[in-house]
């Protein structure tokens, strides 16, 4: 894939993951369209260059969808790349009183419905352009999950089958798959250990994306992966009680 000369539109860029996505990208020599619901991070990253352009959007909400949508098929037509990366996870179990419906309802919306919405509506606008790509952000807890935040969980397993069938599905289109260990943001504050900076996320994901690697396993999740592959047992072991 080319590294620069994209128009790219990124989810939850505010912070974390997202962020260091936007400013590598950009600094790369990139347009980025930044989307989040956080309005003064919003304006601070279109200060930090004038590559970039933000979006004020509650991906969740099906109206401000909408509006994102009519707002790229009007603007930005020669957008070429789509990283869909806002997430969020409560790390609670079933049994907790405080996990409620509308959070449930949250989860399944902001990582997995809307994602894959976004890609519906915009397909038509990334087929007409080149080296146009979608980058989904997934998670090791897709593969092997842990025992709390299940919902979680699985929304993250749907966005990797998902991602999976819309490769074989897309030909000019190139679906990539960033699968994060524990990364240190917002998400994971005040839980987990040896958890791997943004940047160094960023690193590994942009030599994967030059290289047309499509499913990146990002550092520890590689070795995560072999376990589980020799043997699931004791892959669940490990992840059962973590803190991803
Ligand atoms: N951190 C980890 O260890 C880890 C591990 C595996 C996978 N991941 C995945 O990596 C992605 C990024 O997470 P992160 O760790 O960077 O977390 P983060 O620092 O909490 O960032 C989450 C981003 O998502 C945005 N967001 C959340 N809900 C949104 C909504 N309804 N509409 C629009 N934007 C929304 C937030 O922006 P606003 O607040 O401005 O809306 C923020 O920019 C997520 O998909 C997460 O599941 C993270």
């Amino acid at each position: 894939m080319k590294l620069n000369n994209n128009k790219i539109l990124i989810t939850g860029a505010t912070s974390g993951i997202g962020r260091a996505l936007a400013e590598r990208f950009c600094l790369l020599g990139n347009q980025i369209i930044a989307v989040g619901r956080n309005e003064i991070r919003l304006e601070e990253l279109t200060r930090f260059d004038n590559r970039i352009t933000s979006f004020k959007c509650d991906i969740s909400s099906q109206s401000e969808l909408n509006r994102l949508i009519a707002f790229i098929k009007k603007e930005h037509k020669d957008l070429n790349v789509l990283i869909n990366n806002a997430g969020i996870q409560y790390d609670e179990t079933l049994l907790d009183k405080t996990y409620s419906l509308q959070k449930i309802e949250d989860e399944i919306s902001t990582n997995l419905t809307s994602p894959i919405k976004l890609i519906h509506s915009l397909i038509p606008v990334l087929q007409s352009n080149s080296n146009s790509a979608i980058v989904n952000v997934s998670s090791g807890l897709a593969f092997v999950p842990k025992a709390t935040s299940a919902v979680y969980c699985g929304t993250k397993a749907a966005i990797h089958i998902f991602s999976k069938s819309l490769r074989y599905q897309l030909a000019k289109i190139k679906v990539f798959e960033i699968i994060p260990p524990l990364v240190d943001t917002e998400m994971t504050k005040g839980r987990g250990k040896g958890k791997i900076s943004p940047q160094k996320l960023v690193d590994e994901f942009i030599k994967a994306y030059k290289n047309n690697s499509y499913e990146v396993n990002i550092h520890n999740v590689k070795l995560l992966r072999i376990i589980h592959r020799i043997s699931p047992t004791i892959a669940d072991k490990i992840m059962k009680g973590g803190t991803i």
